[in-house]
């Protein structure tokens, strides 16, 4: 039995009750263009559920109407278990912070003993699609671009903060997820 998602209305309804921010909410619509975009380009090598997709990439920031910290994550997928919302979305929304953290290094920032790593194709897409850029981007459709845009990303973040552990090995997991990614997408 497949599982039926709310639809990206509802979606879309709850983001705007929570969020105030309209850059907050632009960038959620990006990254909802954006993952999108490349599960069109995998799915011709893989399954990609584009309904979980676009619902988990919308509302991948929800969080951040209570926290910009890096459990917005996890306080976003809190917000959606209120609005019972399916498990599928909400490790999309918890899983997408930097490249995700091990149960070990969860509990360094804060967050419950448990994976935030992205394990499913859907996960890993919401994840790299976040880090392409703050907005949308008219090169979402040449993977050969993917990974130098998340690494320009990752330097803006570094020049901002000081980039401590185990920031720095979140950061090289996303990077190993878009590079899998790319060898995927450029797959003949
Ligand atoms: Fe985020």
């Amino acid at each position: 039995m497949s599982i039926v998602y709310p639809s990206l209305e509802e979606a879309r309804l709850i983001l705007n009750d929570y969020l105030s921010d309209s850059n907050i909410i632009r960038h959620c619509e990006a990254t909802c263009q954006k993952a999108l975009r490349i599960a069109k380009i995998l799915s011709a090598k893989i399954q990609v559920d584009f309904d979980l997709v676009s619902i988990g990439a919308l509302l991948h920031d929800l969080g951040r109407a209570r926290t910009h910290d890096v459990t917005h994550g996890y306080v976003g997928g809190k917000l959606l278990e209120l609005y019972d919302y399916p498990a599928s979305i909400v490790k999309i929304v918890e899983r997408h912070v930097l490249g995700g953290f091990t149960a070990e290094e969860a509990v360094r920032i804060g967050l419950p003993e448990r994976s935030f790593v992205p394990e499913t194709w859907e996960e890993k897409i919401v994840c790299v699609a976040d880090k392409l850029g703050l907005y949308a981007w008219k090169e979402i459709d040449q993977p050969q671009k993917w990974l130098e845009k998340m690494d320009n990303r990752f330097a803006e973040l570094q020049q901002n903060y000081a980039v401590t552990e185990p920031y720095h090995t979140s950061m090289q997991r996303a990077k190993h997820f878009v590079n899998a990614m790319v060898r995927l997408a450029m797959l003949k």
